[in-house]
C-alpha cells in the first residue's frame, strides 16, 4: 500500500513510499529476465492507458508492466477516439469507468487534467506526464536507475542540462532527488530558466559541471511546449550545452550520462555519443531508464492494485 491512492506528482509520495516502490522493483526485476516473463499478481484486475499526448516509452512501459502482472491492459488513444468526433473527456470517462475498469493511468498535454480526472473519480490514477506540471513515474524510474547503479544516492552531485522552464521531468526529478539528498544542480540558458530561479544552483555551460558532476541528466528540448523560438541556433545551443564527445571523455570515469527520451539527436546530444542500437559508451544509460521503468511500472501497480 502507498500513503495516497493515486500518484498525480511527487509530492504525494511519502519517503517510505519511495522506498518501498524501489524496494518492490527490485523484487520485479528478474520477472522480466525470465523465459516466462509472467506472474499472476494482478490477475482479473483492469488497467487503463488513457493517453491524450504521444508517447512511446510510458505507454508501453505502462502496458508491459500490467501484463507481466498478468493485469488485463486496455489502450485508449486519443486520436482514434469518440473525442475525435467532439466527445467530452468527462464522457469518455463515464465510458471507461462503466466497462468496471480499478486504475487509469492518464497523459495530457495540458498541465493539471491529471488532477481533474482523480476529482472526478473514485479508482486509483497515475499521472503518467501532464504538461509542463510533472511526470512523478519517470522520476521513480530514474532514481530507481541512479540507486542500481551506485547503491547509496545521498550526496551523489546531479546537473539537470536544457530546457528547464518546459520540462515536467525536471519538476519531478529535482522534487525526488532532493527528497533522497542528492545534490542537483540546472545547467540552462537564461531564456529556458523559470523567472524564479531562487534556491536553485544554477550554470550557463555545461563545462561548468562536466568534470565534477556523478550524472549528467540531459533534457529533451520541448519544441512541442515551446510557443516560440527559445534560442537563437542550435550550433549556439550546441556550443554550451550539448554533449558531445569530447564533453564525454572529461566526464569523471564513474559518471553517467541520462536522459527520459525522446532524444534530439544533435541537439542534447551528438549522434556519434549516442551511437545506433546503443552507444558506444557505457555511460550512456539511456536503455537502462527503459528497462528500469518497467520494474517501477510493475511496482507502483502492484502496490496499488495488489
Ligand atoms: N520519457 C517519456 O515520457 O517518454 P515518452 O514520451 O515516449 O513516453
Amino acid at each position: 500500500m502507498l500513503s495516497k491512492k493515486s500518484i498525480l506528482q511527487v509530492d504525494d509520495l511519502e519517503k517510505e513510499d519511495v522506498i518501498k516502490i524501489m524496494d518492490t522493483a527490485d523484487s520485479f526485476t528478474d520477472i522480466s529476465k525470465r523465459e516466462i516473463k509472467k506472474v499472476p499478481i494482478l490477475r482479473g484486475k483492469a488497467v487503463v492507458n488513457l493517453f491524450f499526448e504521444s508517447s512511446t516509452r510510458t505507454r508501453t512501459s505502462f502496458e508491459v508492466a500490467a501484463k507481466r502482472l498478468s493485469a488485463d491492459m486496455i489502450n485508449f488513444s486519443a486520436s482514434t477516439s469518440s473525442l475525435k468526433k467532439g466527445e467530452s473527456i468527462m464522457d469518455t470517462l463515464r465510458t471507461i469507468l462503466a466497462m468496471q475498469v480499478d486504475l487509469v493511468v492518464v497523459r495530457h498535454s495540458d498541465s493539471g487534467t491529471v488532477k481533474m480526472v482523480d476529482d472526478l473519480i473514485d479508482i486509483p490514477v497515475i499521472n503518467a506526464g501532464d504538461g509542463k506540471h510533472q511526470h512523478p513515474t519517470q522520476a521513480l524510474l530514474d532514481l530507481y536507475t541512479i540507486r542500481s547503479r551506485f547503491k547509496e544516492c545521498r550526496g551523489l552531485k546531479v546537473a539537470i542540462v536544457g530546457d528547464f522552464l518546459n520540462s515536467r521531468v525536471a519538476a519531478s526529478d529535482i522534487l525526488l532527488f532532493e527528497k533522497m539528498g542528492m545534490d542537483v544542480s540546472i545547467v540552462a540558458p537564461s531564456m529556458l530558466l523559470p523567472e524564479d530561479c531562487s534556491g536553485f544552483k544554477i550554470y550557463s555551460c555545461i563545462d561548468d559541471v562536466i568534470e565534477s558532476a556523478d550524472i549528467i541528466y540531459m533534457l529533451r528540448m520541448q519544441f512541442e511546449r515551446q510557443g516560440r523560438k527559445f534560442y537563437p541556433s542550435i550550433r549556439e545551443y550546441n556550443r554550451f550545452f550539448s554533449l558531445n564527445r569530447d564533453r564525454v571523455g572529461r566526464m569523471k570515469e564513474s559518471a553517467v550520462i541520462m536522459h527520459p527520451g525522446p532524444v534530439n539527436r544533435g541537439i542534447e546530444i551528438s549522434d556519434e555519443v549516442m551511437g545506433g542500437t546503443r552507444s558506444p559508451y557505457s555511460s550512456v544509460i539511456i536503455e537502462d531508464q527503459v528497462t528500469g521503468g518497467v520494474a517501477i511500472r510493475m511496482a507502483i501497480l502492484y502496490l496499488i492494485l495488489g
